[in-house]
């Protein structure tokens, strides 16, 4: 348990580069489960979330160097192993040991899954994907006599579905098809690597036509994360425009940027680096959306931004249970009410306060708005926020933030 001692209301300014992207690291660090031979990633985010996923693909025997921004996987030599509740219970992703124990070894437990808990977290097409594919469940093990390529229907879009389903028709031979699949950035990067991997991955809309087999190692270099990139760009907006933010591609940010933009904000951007800056002259309305939509990731960085201008509304079609947070910011005087998946956030003065980070992102909503809010605040169970923002404490100290973590 860490905790953050934030000095606030300093004006911040300078530059932050964003780190690789942890949503396209992860899904890519089990895939290399399904290869037979050397794959090589650059970029791999140095975050809690990521060195738990290598933990795991080394108990399946994965070897694994790290040389700078270069990491190394070498995955001839594996084993079928059940894996640490220990590891598995710290992060989401190993959701996608389903896929990837699956393909390479024809079963997978189905342990516990840890991540944020801002809400219930089904899995149930992850297990459709899995029968369509040839295994059947027994108790906790899924168990595949035959492995065959399959089609499959996704009513609605879920990113660790898509991923899921992806891997085990990359490791089939024979054409499988998924439709309704979710189209976010991070997919399209694991797509390069299973391609690069010796996969045939046909994309048209939300349908991928995918012919697999063995896989040799693969080739990728993890691109910036927009959701840390969404981060730092409302902190560029809560200091009118003087933190620029590399590393960051603004299209897929757009969905991101909209709200603000149409309540007044404008981006400039200077060579690579982009800058969020004005005031926002009328309410701020969000909804998020799976991509290109606003992503429920970065509601809870929007709502102490919403706050500090005019206020506005947070409606979150993904995850409706996600506002948590909120009664951590009201002690930091956020003034919010919610009702289902909708958060009326209203003009608000923060002011110092202790409060306490629930999950990764309702965190980082508390950590910007103890960077913004008058007198010393605390947030509590810092360590979650490394899960997903590398070297933060560096990086805002180089914005001139008065930052501190006591572990
Ligand atoms: C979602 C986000 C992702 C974000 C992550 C953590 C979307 C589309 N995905 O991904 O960008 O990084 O949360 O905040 O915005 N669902 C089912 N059955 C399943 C799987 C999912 O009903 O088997 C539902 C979920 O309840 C949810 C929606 O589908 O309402 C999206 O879930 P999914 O994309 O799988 O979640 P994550 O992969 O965790």
């Amino acid at each position: 348990m860490g905790t953050f001692i934030v000095e606030g209301e300093r004006e911040l300014r300078g530059t932050v580069s964003v780190s690789g992207s942890k949503n396209a690291a992860l899904p890519i660090i089990f895939a290399t489960l399904l290869t037979h031979g050397v794959s090589r990633i650059s970029n791999l985010p140095d975050i809690e979330d990521v060195n738990v996923a290598l933990e795991l693909i080394a108990e399946y025997g994965a070897v694994i160097s790290r040389r700078g921004h270069l990491t190394v996987i070498n995955t001839e030599n594996l084993n079928y192993v059940i894996p640490s509740t220990a590891l598995t219970e710290r992060i989401r992703a190993s959701t996608y040991l389903l896929g990837a124990s699956l393909g390479r070894f024809g079963r997978a437990c189905l342990g516990s899954f840890g991540g944020c808990n801002f809400s219930h977290r089904p899995i149930d097409m992850h297990l459709r994907a899995a029968e369509a594919y040839g295994a059947e469940r027994l108790g906790d093990v899924l168990e595949a006599q035959a492995q065959n390529p399959f089609t499959i229907r996704f009513p609605k879009r879920s990113v660790g579905a898509t991923v899921n389903s992806l891997l085990l028709a990359s490791s089939v031979a024979g054409e499988s098809r998924i439709s309704g699949a979710a189209g976010e950035p991070h997919i399209n990067t694991l797509i390069e690597f299973l391609r690069s991997a010796g996969a045939h991955i046909d994309t048209a809309e939300d349908t991928l036509t995918i012919r697999g087999g063995e896989l040799h190692g693969g080739e990728v270099t993890i691109p910036g994360d927009m959701i840390e990139a969404g981060t730092y760009l409302a902190l560029s907006l809560l200091n009118d425009g003087s933190v620029g933010v590399e590393g960051a591609e603004a299209p897929e940010l757009s969905g991101f940027l909209f709200p603000f933009i149409s309540s007044g904000a404008s981006l400039v951007r200077r060579g690579g680096t982009l800058l969020l800056r004005g005031r926002l002259r009328s309410r701020t309305d969000i909804t998020t959306l799976p991509y290109p939509g606003f992503p429920t990731d970065l509601q809870p960085i929007a709502a102490p931004v919403l706050g500090c201008f005019l206020g506005g509304s947070i409606t979150d079609t993904v995850w409706e249970g996600r506002f948590g947070y909120l009664a951590e910011l009201q002690k930091m005087g956020l003034s919010s009410a919610v009702e289902k998946n909708l958060a009326e956030i209203y003009p608000s003065r923060l002011h110092s306060s202790s409060v306490r980070a629930l999950d990764l992102r309702g965190g980082a909503a508390c950590l910007l708005a103890a960077l913004t809010a008058r007198g010393e605040s605390r947030v509590e169970s810092g360590e979650l926020l490394f899960r997903g923002y590398e070297r933060l404490c560096e990086k805002l100290l180089l914005l001139g933030a008065k930052i501190r973590y006591v572990s």
